[in-house]
């Protein structure tokens, strides 16, 4: 159980819940979908051939642990991945041994603020999806990088806006900063950039959600509302994607 009103709220916000109310009801209705954030295939394939053999990897908010196990599949690389659900690191442990890759795989139930205090000296470390967890982008990165050796690498799995798009239609517009924001943040940070990806297909999973939240409905009919505007959340997050940010993974090497 988590007693600390800022943590649920981010929890709740992580996975694009508007309240933490909803927390109780996030494992049910995500029960379908392995991949929370970007797709994996994307993630391991900009580590591949970029470290040796015994680098180890951290992944904060790693989630069910898609990202951590197809690493440690592909590239053979040893993972930590840290998340505060229990249940989705259950779910992560369980995918790590049916992939044969359970010696390679670490998983935790952890608050990542706490996390990147005591977690130091890795290669590479993951933040995928997770941003507002450890605050703001300008607050994100210098706890990322004190996780990691010098030369080692920095994913985050994240958006920027959308030059074009005009800020009043954007539903989530102050969880996102500009991709020159975010580039004078990795110049001032030391960080340089190896990769920079955007041609990244994410899954369509609203169908999925919708039938879990239909069921929920049957037990909890006196949720209607909140769940109701769970569904609209997740469409306005896939409306802003499909139009007004763009989703990227940045690969970036501390100097
Ligand atoms: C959108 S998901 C991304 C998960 C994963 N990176 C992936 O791509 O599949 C966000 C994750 O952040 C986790 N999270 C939220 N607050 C957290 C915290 N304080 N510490 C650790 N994990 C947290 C959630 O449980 C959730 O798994």
């Amino acid at each position: 159980m988590i007693d600390n009103q800022k943590i649920k709220d981010n929890l709740a916000k992580s996975l694009t819940a508007q309240t933490e109310e909803l927390n109780m009801f996030l494992p049910y209705l995500l029960q379908d979908i392995w991949e929370l954030g970007s797709p994996c295939a994307d993630i391991a394939q900009l580590l591949k051939d970029r470290l040796p053999g015994e680098a180890k990897i951290l992944d904060l908010a790693c989630g069910k642990g898609a990202a951590a196990v197809k690493i440690a599949k592909e590239l053979g690389l040893n993972v930590k991945g840290i998340d505060i659900m229990p249940q989705f690191i259950d779910y992560a442990k369980k995918k790590a041994v049916e992939n044969n890759v359970g010696d390679l795989c670490a998983f935790e139930v952890n608050d990542i603020n706490t996390s990147v205090n005591t977690h130091k000296g890795y290669n590479c470390v993951i933040l995928d999806w997770a941003g507002g967890v450890l605050g703001n982008p300008v607050q994100s990165v210098p706890k990322l990088k004190q996780t990691i050796v010098t030369g080692g690498l920095i994913i985050i799995g994240d958006a920027y806006l959308n030059p074009s798009s005009d800020l009043n239609d954007i539903k989530f517009k102050n969880d996102y900063i500009s991709l020159s924001s975010w580039k004078t943040l990795f110049t001032l940070e030391g960080l340089k950039p190896v990769e920079t990806k955007t041609d990244i297909k994410f899954a369509d999973n609203f169908a999925l959600i919708k039938t879990r939240a239909a069921e929920i409905l049957v037990k909890h009919p006196q949720k209607k509302e909140l769940l109701d505007s769970y569904i609209q959340n997740i469409q306005n997050k896939q409306a802003d994607l499909e139009q007004n940010i763009t989703g990227v993974l940045f690969l970036l090497q501390k100097t």
